[in-house]
């Protein structure tokens, strides 16, 4: 199977505005006043570690991302600040550095179950009590969205190539709290649906392609690529009714969590 492309910092960063929120919103239930150090995990091109610099400007704050455009771009807004390609699962802070917020958004539903565990475990176990983690992920495989992407990717041409590409369903939030609570002092958890006024169907289709289109468009080139796309905005747009001014109301759920050493 086809290796997937870098991620596109341009095309991540057309809907920065509405990306952004769910980041503002984490960091709102983050329970600390003046951590000194934090760890932007998977921060992609610096949005996420710019609303956590506005927040904690004395902060000591690194971004991590596996992707260089990412971080290439990420070192450009922010230059004052620290940032390294890297792999979140196989991270490790070095010895003696004392995190107190790890914080993540929209990144770990890219990870396994086992894996998200493990790394939050990993983490967060070595670091003081009152340390804290914080994550948010889109919650969106059964919307029409994420639906759609795999009816197209089933019927095509190209369904032979796009066989078995799905990103991991998240594990239930009842296995996240019990997987969490022997080690943390406290965990919550919660859901909040976005309904996002986008300009059309084309724009919903643009917002994917961004991130959760990723896995499947990676895998196909030009003309090919073009026909899948092709394919999918039709779908969406059947699927996505034009509101009274003529714009598209995107729902999009995403699901919170703030653990506690
Ligand atoms: C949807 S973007 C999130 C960017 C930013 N944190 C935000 O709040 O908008 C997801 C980012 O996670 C990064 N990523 C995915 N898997 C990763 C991993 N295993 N290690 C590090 N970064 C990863 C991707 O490269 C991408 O930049």
């Amino acid at each position: 199977m086809t290796k997937a492309k870098d991620w596109n910092a341009s095309q991540y960063l057309k809907f920065e505005n509405e990306r952004t929120l769910p980041t503002r919103n984490l960091l709102d239930r983050v329970p600390l006043s003046s951590p000194k150090r934090i760890i932007d995990l998977g921060c992609g091109p610096g949005n996420s570690t710019s609303v956590l610099a506005t927040r904690y400007p004395d902060a000591k704050i690194t971004g991590l991302d596996s992707s260089p455009d990412m971080i290439k771009k990420a070192q450009t807004v922010l230059p004052e600040r620290d940032f390294h390609v890297a792999d979140l699962t196989t991270y490790k802070p070095e010895a003696g550095d004392a995190v107190d917020l790890f914080f993540s958004s929209a990144v770990f539903h890219w990870l396994t179950a086992d894996d998200r565990i493990a790394v939050i475990r990993r983490l967060l176990e070595p670091q003081a009590p009152g340390s804290v983690f914080a994550i948010q992920v889109p919650n969106n495989l059964s919307e029409p969205v994420h639906v759609l992407m795999r009816e197209t990717a089933a019927e095509g041409p190209w369904a032979g190539k796009l066989a078995g590409v799905q990103r991991n369903e998240l594990e239930s939030v009842q296995v996240m709290y019990d997987r969490l609570k022997p080690f943390c002092g406290e965990v919550h958890v919660w859901e909040t649906s976005y309904y996002h006024s986008v300009e059309g169907p084309e724009a919903v289709v643009e917002w994917v392609k961004g991130a959760g289109l990723k896995p499947f468009v990676d895998r196909l080139e030009g003309g090919e690529r073009e026909a899948f796309l092709e394919a999918y905005l039709e779908k969406i747009k059947r699927a996505y009714p034009v509101s009274v001014d003529g714009r598209v109301l995107f729902k999009f759920p995403r699901l919170f969590m703030v653990a506690v050493k």
